[in-house]
Order: C-alpha cells, then structure tokens, then sequence
C-alpha cells in the first residue's frame, strides 16, 4: 500500500542537494502518487490535488488577471457561483453566467477578453447536460481554456479531455472518495505548460491536503468501477419509479429519452449516473420540508457521491447563497428535492423515499 508519508518536511543530504523532496507543501510522496491516480483515471497527462473542490477551482481562477472574462453556467453549484461573484468579481475578472447547455447563447458573450468556460456537466442540481465537444470547438476558435467541472459524472462515465477539454476539476470530496469521510479537490490536464502554472499556484497559495486525506481517495478510486455500476442502475430504477409515482409533477434524470439533453448525455457519458431531482406536485417549502425529514435511509445532507444515499433541499441547502427570483428562473422551484442515490438495496431505498413522500 502506498504509506501516508505523516511529514511536513524532508531531511536533505546537503544545502541544495534533496532527495526529490523539500517541504510538503510543494512535495509530497502520498500525494504524488494520487495525482498519478486522478491523471489516469482522467486519461490525462498530469494530476494536481487540493484541499478541496472549491480549492481546485480557485486555482483555475487564479490563472486569470483583472479585465479577462469567463463564460460559465447559469445552473452551476451554489459555491462555483459564490467563489465568482463574491470572491472574484471584485478583483475586475467577469462572470458571464449563461445557459450552456446552447452553444448559440455561449457563442454571444465569446469576445477577444474570454479567457475561460467553465462547465460542468450534467449540471447540479437539474442535470442538464452541456455538450463538451461543441464548447470546446468554441473555446478553441477563441483561444480559450475550458475547464469542465465533472463531479457528477466521474471519471468512469465521462473524460472530457477526451472530448476536447483543457481541464478537469473534480470535488474528490464526492465520488472519488466515495465514502463522505475527505474533503478534496483535482485538476487534471494534458498540458505541460498549464501545468507548471498550476503547480505554482497550488504550492504558491498553499490549498493542498494532507497526506491520509490522499490515502483516503486513493483507496476510494480502487472501488470507483463498482461503485459507479451500483449507483447507475440504483438511480435508473429509482427515476423510472418517481416518474410513475402520483405525488411527484417532474423527475430530473438525464438517462430519461425524453430528457432535453439525453442525445448528448449518450454521446459523451457511458451511463447516466444516480444523481437525480424531483419536485412535489404541492410545490411548497413545508412539503418538501416533510419529505425530507421523514426518509430512514436517505440521510439529510450537503454532499454527494458516497456509498450511503443522501437528500437535500438545494433551495435551503446547496443553493442557499443564490437568490430566490435567480434560482425559481432556472426551475429550481421551493419543492425541488436533490438524492444521491447510493449502493445500499435499491428496493429498500424505493420503500423509504415512498413512506417519506406518503
Ligand atoms: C459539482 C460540484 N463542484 C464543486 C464542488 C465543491 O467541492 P468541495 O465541497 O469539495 O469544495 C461541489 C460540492 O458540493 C460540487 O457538487
């Protein structure tokens, strides 16, 4: 097993000669070997982890300088949204939130200061899909990086520098880890230049994790494959059950034929993930509030993408920080419930969300 190299430092042979290792902020031999991991499992060249997802994508923002403009989406995670409004705009960098999943609409704010497209795909917590090959040829044609934000997917159903990406974050707090014990965060690339830039960004600005947390993912990734099989055909079965179910008006599931992006989804994703939202048909805050104090299983939470199945309220919880007129605009209505469909006995999980919704 990779050992958790427990050191902040590294004794060194003589002044200015080491042995590969200085100082653990810069270097770290548990970490090294996860960011070989994240680099494979991406089919990229280079890895780089962070103390968290939020960390990661910070980093990418800081490759920007006042006056450069992003082009990102309209329905990303309420933390994305919060680190670029309230973090980044005042130091002069603009955020063009838009609606990815049409190229048509990203192509309207594409100018000569566009520096960036941040995507992420499917989206949190709709599950709309944005079709990375299309994005990519418009970041491409402007000179521009495209970063694509693939937590909900993982690695198992979507590498989009295969499909033409600069850049894949993750929040390795959620699937990689898999087990809702590690916050964490990576950027894969291929990129040996965007590389270096990265690298003295993380160890510049210091948001990297410690060594047992990246003993943690790199143990999570080994199951990553079996994992991922239980999730999708947990959250398969689930959605075509809510979609039947008479207290529910709409079941957000990209798997669905009828789901406005499942052409892409199939295109680019290898299955559909058990990531799924649903609303009441008595679209209120109180019911939702009864739904989602009632489940056994189904724990009430933040987070995603661990073994144990997770629900939460995006309007009160995840998507707090987004004002209520912006987020009903995007459908994410007072009734919306998000799941995290986990890998325990699907027909338990059936029984617990009907008791719950009664
Ligand atoms: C899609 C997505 N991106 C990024 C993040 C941020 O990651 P972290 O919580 O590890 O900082 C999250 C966290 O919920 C997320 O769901």
């Amino acid at each position: 097993m990779t050992p958790i190299f427990q050191t902040s430092t590294y004794v060194q042979e003589a002044p200015g000669k080491n042995k590969g290792y200085e100082y653990a902020r810069s270097q770290n031999p548990t970490r090294q070997a996860l960011e070989e991991a994240v680099a494979v499992i991406e089919n990229g060249k280079f890895g780089l982890v962070f103390s968290s997802g939020v960390a990661a994508t910070d980093a990418v923002i800081k490759l920007l300088a006042p006056g450069d403009e992003v082009i990102c989406g309209n329905d990303m995670y309420g933390g994305t949204y919060r680190l670029f409004t309230k973090v980044y705009e005042k130091f002069g960098i603009r955020f063009h939130y838009v609606n990815m999943h049409d190229p048509v609409e990203i192509k309207k704010h594409l100018n000569g200061s566009t520096k960036l497209i941040w995507v992420e795909t499917p989206t949190n917590p709709l599950m709309n899909i944005c079709d990375i090959t299309a994005i990519s040829e418009l970041s491409r044609s402007q000179g521009a990086l495209l970063c694509v934000d693939n937590t909900f997917a993982s690695p198992f159903l979507q590498n989009p520098l295969d499909l033409g990406a600069d850049m894949v974050m993750h929040s390795a707090t959620k699937y990689l880890g898999g087990h809702s014990d590690v916050i964490q965060g990576c950027l894969v690339m291929n990129d040996g230049g965007l590389r270096e830039k990265l690298y003295f960004i993380q160890k510049s600005c210091g948001a990297v994790p410690g060594p047992m947390d990246c003993f943690l993912v790199l143990r999570g990734i080994k199951t990553l494959h079996l994992r991922m099989e239980r999730h999708c055909s947990n959250g398969k079965k689930i959605a075509h059950w809510l979609r039947n179910h008479p207290k529910i008006s709409k079941v957000y599931w990209p798997g669905f034929e009828d789901h406005p992006g499942y052409a892409v989804a199939k295109k680019q994703m290898r299955d559909f993930g058990g990531m799924l939202s649903f609303t009441l048909k008595e679209d209120s805050v109180e019911n939702a509030m009864r739904v989602l104090s009632s489940t056994k299983l189904f724990s009430l939470a933040e987070s995603l993408g661990g073994v144990e199945s997770l629900i939460n309220h995006p309007a009160s919880m995840t998507h707090a920080s987004i004002p209520r007129e912006e987020r009903m605009k995007y459908g994410l209505t007072d009734s919306l419930i998000r799941i995290s469909v986990g890998i325990e006995d699907v027909d338990d999980l059936m029984h617990d969300l009907d008791a719950a919704i009664g």
